[in-house]
């Protein structure tokens, strides 16, 4: 992780570069768009991890007790609709314990601001990690009012995984959340004239459903 400011963290790994080059693609079509997003989101669970805590136990292995490590709380798993969902399976082929919320949130297209229209969350959330996961962060309005709702919850760890990210983004929620760490595969170098990240990849809903 070369680049770190004090919420954000930009990944380094050869393969998530790899494979977002090709989601950067226009060319890329929606069953490998859905295939390279499921397996960066993978990858970057696999870094976002390292610091959660764990737990001493013991076990009965077939030969002796010994004692071993566990995650010391369960985590919880929250794609932002529709775009987020394409993370979900990556991060629970490497976290299959984790619960999923979910969380509905929309842009109006005039003017960017998020519209939320769906929130189901496990009761207990708070006990642990919660993983936020959209591949785009452009305003930042919509990661930022998802976890606002995550904070009413009473969630206090709480990570924000995404794609790609947009400096205006990055700087919002240093503004609005700023214990928040953000986690990102690049950063890119702005928003245009319709709130779009360039360079970005386009729409990452309707590449991912087809619906563009
Ligand atoms: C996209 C994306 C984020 C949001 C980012 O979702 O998946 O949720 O826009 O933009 P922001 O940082 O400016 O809020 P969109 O609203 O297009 O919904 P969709 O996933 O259902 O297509
Ligand atoms: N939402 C997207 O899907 N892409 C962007 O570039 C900005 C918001």
């Amino acid at each position: 992780m070369p680049h770190s400011t004090s919420n954000l963290h930009i990944f380094d790994h050869p393969l998530i570069h790899h494979k977002l080059s090709f989601i950067r693609d226009r060319t890329t079509n929606t069953r490998d768009f859905r295939r390279l997003l499921s397996e960066i989101a993978a990858l970057m669970t696999y870094e976002v991890s390292r610091e959660f805590a764990t737990i001493s136990c013991e076990v009965e292995t077939p030969l002796e007790r010994t004692t071993v490590r566990r995650l010391a709380a369960p985590i919880t798993l929250v794609p932002v609709l529709r775009a987020g969902l394409g993370m979900t399976r990556g991060v629970l082929d490497l976290l299959p314990e984790a619960r999923v919320g979910h969380i509905g949130i929309r842009r109006d297209e005039s003017t960017a601001l998020p519209v939320g229209y769906y929130t189901k969350l496990p009761k207990d959330i708070a006990a642990g990690p919660v993983i936020l996961v959209d591949p785009m962060l452009a305003t930042g309005g919509s990661c930022a009012h998802a976890i606002t709702l995550l904070l009413e919850a009473g969630c206090s760890d709480i990570r924000v995984v995404c794609l790609v990210a947009a400096p205006e983004g990055v700087a919002f929620l240093a503004r609005t959340h700023p214990t928040v760490r953000i986690y990102a595969a690049a950063l890119d170098r702005e928003l245009d004239d319709h709130k779009y990240i360039r360079p970005g990849l386009g729409d990452a809903g309707d590449r991912c459903y087809g619906t563009g």
